[in-house]
């Protein structure tokens, strides 16, 4: 589950090496040199992106990222260059950033671009890391994983291959069938592929894996590299591929609660033209008006997919908002760390067992005993518990209207899309006395609970009635971080906040005093001679309702056409959810329940992949974890039709 950095040493004359392997990183006639002569050349790059929408490279062995940075050096200096470089990497062992940093050192020539990729290295945390470069058009992913069980979770196609690992004797795990059969099963019509080696045994593999390949004159003191190119007998595309959308289709978007302001800003800064529609007259007002909200990762002894889907969701939302605030310059998010209080010893001993066993970075996630927790957190806690060293809070309302202000995005209030029809060519919004509000090929319903109504079949979601109550302090605590758990606390400049109430089946939009009064309970038992200034008073209190499913995750991705599976009744059964037909151009991201801000910026990204035919920031099996055809899906499997 965990990852370990690589160990690297620099040899005398500079090459880097890694003991563990007992090979260097690059040859000693410099990596650049290597990666332009094997991996670019051996590629026919940049001849072979020039002109194209979108160019996908699959890397085996990110090191350094000296062929990352080398073709991304080329990608900008190329007027031809393709509209978006897609580059995957895998990688087990990823480098510290002061390794990083040493290597960089080296590397005079790409210097700029390498402190860009520093400022955005991920922790090393097993699973995808997406990171963004030049507006988007070049993106990062990277793959904290073993290459076969990398490769096997990618669900796209690549026009390169850079197999780069070690020498194969010393790591044959880089060279084995497995990996060529995933090669071949990725790989887009024309692929091809380099390598330094040219290994007998890697030669015949990449043979029978229909990669035709052969030698090629070598570069400083390698007499040989190897260039293939992919030619199976007959080509049979990888699971989905996806239909893009015309890069500059309109779209409409439903809804501008932190779900809806997140895929504006990502389909803008694709190129869509972005009409939002929101039925309220000053947004955010749904779910997303609370003053003050949380994110932190969610913890499983197992890591599973919940745990997954969280790490990779608040990551990428940290980068998100770290891109936004260059742009927008405005957007305060404290990252002070999150603390966790255990309730009692046992779940302490729980907890610790879990951090213990996950060994993830303690910048991430670490135990604390209670007066170590107490001196992180501020507050005189009952128990040691979790700290998220990189967690934090801020207030969903300025991030949605820096969000909607993205140049480029048209935001209509109080316009409430009373139903959608599909005219053939384009969806139709309209309102309750039957007008025509806009209409647009594409569609995203980010509408939260309303999105079933205007899209049936999909699932039932459930509303749950939270309340938040702010507290006057005439000292307000001195609060180093916010706090999670049964009680959630942030210090505002004025005082706290604490709440938040958690009912279903449960209407009222009104503050109510008995809640207030639960908040308050649940503050004292974190700090019992908290200064409470205004206990009863609960005109400040915010009042939300959160949309949820039954499995706690949200609904993400292109909706599911429920008449065409009616038609066919129970012949969908046993079918996975991918395999289900899709309403053309309607997509869906909403049910966010309690997490909001960490589902909101990789929905959007997924939804905006899906539109453009991009390769998603998700493994598979993540991305079917949120599929909004799987509830049909299972009830299918029970003999239930939609
Ligand atoms: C008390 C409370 C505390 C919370 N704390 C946290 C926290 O600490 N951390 C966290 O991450 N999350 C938290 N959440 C959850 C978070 O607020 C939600 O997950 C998130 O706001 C949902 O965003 P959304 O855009 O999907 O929905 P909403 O914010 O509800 O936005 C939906 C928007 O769609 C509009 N709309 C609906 N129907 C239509 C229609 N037919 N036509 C046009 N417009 C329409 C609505 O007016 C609304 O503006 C909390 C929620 C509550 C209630
Ligand atoms: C030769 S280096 C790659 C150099 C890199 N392409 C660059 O441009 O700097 C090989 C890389 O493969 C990684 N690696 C080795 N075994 C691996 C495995 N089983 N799965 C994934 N990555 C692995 C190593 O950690 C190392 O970073």
């Amino acid at each position: 589950m965990s990852l370990h950095t690589a160990t690297l040493i620099h040899r005398d004359d500079g090459t880097p090496y890694s003991p563990e392997f007992d090979d260097v990183y690059h040859s000693a006639d410099g990596g650049l040199t290597q990666a332009r002569a094997v991996f670019l050349a051996g590629n026919a790059l940049p001849q072979r992106w020039a002109g194209q929408g979108r160019f996908c490279v699959l890397e085996t062995g990110f090191g350094i990222g000296i062929n990352f940075l080398a073709t991304w050096q080329a990608w900008r200096e190329d007027p031809a260059r393709c509209g978006r470089l897609h580059y995957f990497s895998v990688e087990k062992h990823p480098l510290t950033l002061v390794d990083l940093a040493a290597c960089h050192a080296r590397l005079p020539e790409v210097a700029a671009l390498a402190a860009e990729l520093r400022a955005q290295w991920p922790l090393p945390l097993p699973g995808w890391h997406r990171l963004h470069f030049d507006e988007g058009r070049v993106v990062l992913t990277l793959l904290f994983a073993d290459v076969v069980k990398a490769l096997a979770d990618i669900d796209a196609q690549f026009d390169a291959f850079y197999l780069d690992g070690f020498a194969p004797a010393r790591n044959p795990q880089m060279w084995d069938l497995e990996v060529f059969r995933h090669c071949a099963r990725l790989a887009a019509p024309g692929a091809t592929l380099a390598s330094y080696t040219t290994a007998r045994a890697v030669r015949d593999g990449l043979a029978a894996a229909h990669f035709h390949n052969e030698r090629m004159p070598g570069y400083g003191r390698k007499r040989h590299r190897l260039v293939a190119e992919f030619r199976p007998p007959s080509w049979r595309p990888a699971a989905a591929v996806p239909t893009a959308a015309e890069p500059d289709a309109p779209v409409l978007v439903i809804g501008a609660g932190l779900a809806g302001a997140a895929i504006a800003e990502n389909l803008t800064l694709r190129g869509h033209p972005v009409t939002v529609l929101e039925a309220t007259a000053v947004p955010p007002a749904g779910a997303s008006a609370v003053p003050a909200a949380l994110f932190h990762p969610h913890l499983s002894p197992d890591d599973a997919i919940l745990s997954r889907l969280v790490r990779n969701g608040l990551l990428f939302a940290l980068r998100r908002w770290q891109a936004l605030e260059q742009r927008d310059g405005h957007l305060p998010v404290s990252r002070s760390g999150v603390a966790w209080p255990a309730a009692d010893a046992a779940e302490a001993l729980s907890m610790r067992q879990t951090v213990e066993r996950l060994q993830f970075p303690a910048e991430y996630l670490s135990f604390l005993e209670r007066d170590e927790l107490r001196a992180r957190c501020g507050l005189p806690v009952a128990n040691g518990g979790c700290w998220f060293g990189s967690s934090g809070w801020l207030d969903p309302r300025i991030l949605v209207r820096a969000q909607l202000a993205t140049p480029g995005i048209s935001t209509r209030c109080g316009v409430r899309v009373e139903r959608l029809e599909h005219d053939g060519k384009a969806w139709q919004a309209i309102d309750a006395a039957g007008r025509l509000l806009a209409a647009a090929p594409l569609v995203v319903l980010a509408n939260s609970h309303d999105a079933v109504r205007l899209a049936p079949g999909l699932c039932q979601l459930r509303l749950i009635r939270g309340q938040l109550s702010p507290i006057r302090c005439e000292q307000p605590p001195l609060l180093h971080g916010a706090i999670a758990g049964r009680t959630v606390l942030f210090g505002l400049e004025k005082g706290l906040a604490a709440g938040s109430t958690f009912d279903e089946n449960d209407l009222q939009p009104e503050s109510r005093t008995a809640d207030r009064a639960r908040n308050l309970a649940g503050l004292l038992t974190l700090w019992p001679e908290a200064p409470l200034q205004n206990p009863a008073d609960v005109s400040g209190d915010f009042v939300g309702f959160r949309a949820a499913t039954r499995d706690h995750l949200p609904l993400i991705g292109a909706l599911p056409d429920i008449t065409a599976v009616r038609a066919h009744g129970l012949q969908w059964r046993g079918r996975h959810a991918a395999e289900l037909p899709r309403q053309p151009g309607l997509f869906g991201a909403f049910a966010y329940g309690s997490r909001g801000l960490v589902w909101a910026s990789l929905a959007a990204e997924i939804i905006g992949c899906r539109i453009d035919g991009d390769p998603l920031p998700l493994e598979h099996g993540l991305v079917a974890a949120v599929d909004p055809a799987r509830f049909i899906v299972r009830n299918l499997g029970q003999g239930i039709v939609p």
